[in-house]
């Protein structure tokens, strides 16, 4: 029988930064659908800079755990996935995205002027500012993934706490590539983490300008 999955609203309520997980294996089709659904999200000029290795095995896991201040749910996790952003991407696959374009119904003239404001704007970044773009990139893939795992059934924890260069080493990484973020998916052991609760909507949203209160009459 097909599982009961979330509404967004629900999953999006249900979220919680998993603090361990029962180490379960997780099905190739969930995996399938959490990562394609990361794969949607939108990117700047359609670029999808992101790179994702998933690991599963014990001894990877194990590995990652190290190179991420030895934090347990790395290793107890069904799957963690290694958000990455490629610096290069945009040199390599410009043409590809172009031609996914076409099929889709881009049409030439904005493919042309594509092919020239994309390396103009990006070769002309600074490598901080090539990570920030990248990050913006890559998160939102990355979310994407979080609330599907989370809407059919999983749940996640997202992950900053880990050393750049030994998660490069472990995953043998190109040296174009930066590691964003990780995301552990599986399934919850024990309690669950308490809800940390939010800022109230007049702490964080303005209407108009910075300072005015959003009237949603
Ligand atoms: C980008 C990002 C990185 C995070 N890194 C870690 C981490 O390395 N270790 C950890 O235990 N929690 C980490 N968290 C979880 C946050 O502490 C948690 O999301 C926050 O306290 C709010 O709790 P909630 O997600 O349960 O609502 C991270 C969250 C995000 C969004």
């Amino acid at each position: 029988m097909a599982k009961q999955e979330k509404t967004l609203q629900q999953a999006i309520a249900d979220r919680r930064a998993t603090p361990s997980f029962d180490g379960k294996a997780i099905p190739a089709e969930d995996l399938h659908k959490i990562l394609d659904a990361g794969l949607h999200a939108p990117s700047g000029y359609n670029m999808q800079p992101w790179r994702f290795v998933v690991v599963q095995s014990p001894e990877q896991k194990k590995k990652l755990r190290g190179a991420s201040y030895n934090q347990a749910k790395v290793e107890e996790a069904s799957a963690v996935i290694v958000a990455c952003g490629d610096a290069d991407s945009w040199r390599k696959d410009l043409d590809a995205m172009l031609q996914l374009g076409r099929e889709g119904g881009m049409p030439e003239s904005y493919a042309d002027q594509a092919r020239s404001s994309v390396p103009n704007y990006l070769s002309s970044f600074s490598a901080d500012q090539m990570k920030a773009w990248l990050n913006k990139q890559v998160m939102l893939a990355f979310t994407h993934m979080m609330l599907m795992a989370e809407v059919i059934g999983y749940d996640t924890a997202p992950m900053e706490g880990f050393e750049q260069e030994k998660v490069r080493e472990v995953l043998r990484l190109p040296l174009s590539y930066s590691v964003v973020a990780l995301l552990a998916v599986g399934h919850l052991q024990g309690a669950d983490k308490f809800d940390g609760g939010r800022f109230e909507m007049g702490h964080t949203v303005f209407g108009e300008e910075f300072g005015k209160p959003l009237l949603l009459k």
